[in-house]
């Protein structure tokens, strides 16, 4: 008989080959052409759930993508529930000249495993489910029950999990929800993350004149949309990269000293950091440091940009209209409907005359903080002790998973948030990866943790 750490350490290369079957599928949710191949991988999930042993496993029908559900409720009454949640779906991989082996083709190089959704979500997810393995095919007692929810749309804003959370809450009911969809604070340094922050993004369209025009003949005599747009983006931040939006900071928690304190006290390294970004400098709200600029404040970015002549050469041309992308990453307690109507007013007051605006709203999140004194930290930090050999941070992150505020809202559970990857793992860029060591350890972590409960 072999302990669950022994069962996954035995078995390497057989959940690795498990995990490359999961990352060949292109569930790109984004993307309505994938569809099929996003239904795929969750049947792929729902066939690992059934394979380690779960109950009532389904692939759960919604107006999206289907959410893949199974349980394990046999460690008794007087046992936590831990619900784990992770996503199947993954980021579109452009721009695809720039991998290096293509992104539905996993491929192991110095170490890492190279693939779209290798770190976020699928191989983090993974980790997971080959940890319940481990107590479930090695005979070893489930010290706690278990429900999975891994769902197919996190990357577009989780639409369809939202209400399925709110209409299956006695199904989903729990002590906790346990969490591996972000970053270690850095190389062999596990953390845990205790705060999120939310998402606010609009799609502004600046139109002025009906129709493209000879920059000559009209140039100077008339509103150009691109102009006025930028113009308006110049107006939402100052040179101290403060966000100007009124209202716009009237819900924000200030960082308390205590916090501060904690913040200055995190490993980091400014210069690294530079030298990483090839930047001469970096930049940000007066009076922060990065860290504390990263996650435990609000920023602004445009995302996109374009109108007018975009081809090679030059066009003389004067657009009819213009477009960016823009979002604000928003800290507790901000709401993302509220900046939205904020921001919305604001661009009508700064519009310059001559040209027309529309905004719209795409999905958001709220940001979180989950409460340190929870009893189940403890555990996962003691797990990540364990088998990192090193004591666990406590940090804030920068990213956002909007449904983690739901299952605090919705099922009134908090959320441990034990991520594998790293910052560099370039998620959502070219060449994603995950460390086939942070792999492994993964999932010794994670059954670590089920041990320790
Ligand atoms: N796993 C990420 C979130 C994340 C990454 C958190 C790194 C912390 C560190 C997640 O899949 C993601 O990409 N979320 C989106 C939000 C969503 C609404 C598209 C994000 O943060 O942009
Ligand atoms: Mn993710
Ligand atoms: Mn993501």
């Amino acid at each position: 008989m072999s302990t669950p750490l022994e069962y996954i350490q035995a078995r390497q290369d057989e959940f690795k080959e498990q995990l490359f079957q999961l990352l060949r599928i292109p569930s790109i949710s984004a993307d309505a052409k994938y569809k099929k191949d996003v239904h795929r991988a969750a049947e792929f999930v729902a066939g690992q759930l059934k394979h380690i042993g779960l109950d009532n496993v389904s692939v759960e029908k919604t107006d999206g993508h289907p959410i893949v559900l199974g349980d394990h409720l046999h460690a008794g009454p007087d046992k936590p529930t831990i619900l784990i949640y992770g996503h199947y779906d993954v980021q579109p991989p452009d721009p695809l000249e720039k991998w290096e082996t293509p992104p539905f083709e996993p491929t192991v190089r110095d170490g890492k495993i190279y693939a779209r959704g290798a770190s976020d979500d699928k191989g983090q997810m993974f980790t997971h489910i080959k940890a319940i393995e481990s107590f479930l095919k090695s005979g070893t007692e489930l010290p706690a029950n278990i429900k999975f929810i891994i769902e197919g749309e996190e990357e577009i804003g989780s639409p369809s999990l939202v209400p399925f959370l709110a209409s299956n809450k006695e199904r989903l009911k729990c002590d906790m929800v346990l969490v591996s969809d972000t970053a270690m604070f850095a190389k062999d340094t596990p953390s845990i993350t205790y705060g999120l922050r939310g998402l606010m993004y609009i799609e502004v369209e600046v139109t002025g004149p009906n129709r493209d025009l000879h920059s000559g003949v009209y140039g100077g005599g008339v509103q150009n949309p691109a102009n006025a747009l930028c113009e308006m983006i110049v107006k939402m931040k100052d040179e101290n990269g403060v966000i100007q939006i009124p209202g716009f900071y009237d819900r924000v928690r200030p960082l308390s000293e205590l916090e501060r304190e904690a913040y200055a006290k995190l490993p980091f390294d400014q210069d690294a950091y530079n030298r990483e970004l090839k930047i001469e400098e970096a930049f940000g709200e007066k009076g922060y440091s990065t860290l504390e600029r990263v996650s435990g404040r609000p920023s602004l970015d445009v995302n996109g940009i374009w109108g007018g002549y975009l081809g090679e050469g030059a066009k003389t041309v004067l657009p009819s209209r213009a477009n960016a992308k823009i979002s604000a990453r928003l800290v507790p307690d901000q709401d993302p409907k509220e900046i939205f109507r904020l921001m919305e007013k604001y661009l009508h007051e700064i519009k310059p005359p001559g040209v027309e605006i529309q905004v719209t709203e795409h999905h958001g999140g709220h940001p979180v903080l989950v409460d340190l004194a929870f009893y189940g930290l403890k555990a996962a930090a003691k797990a990540f002790k364990d088998v990192y050999g090193k004591e666990a941070l406590f940090a804030r992150e920068g990213g956002s998973i909007p449904i983690v505020a739901d299952f605090a809202k919705t099922l009134n559970a908090t959320t441990i948030l034990m991520g594998f990857g790293l910052n560099s793992d370039s998620i959502h860029s070219p060449n994603e990866h995950f460390h086939l060591k942070d792999f492994e350890r993964g999932m010794k972590t994670s059954a670590r943790f089920f041990e320790l409960l």
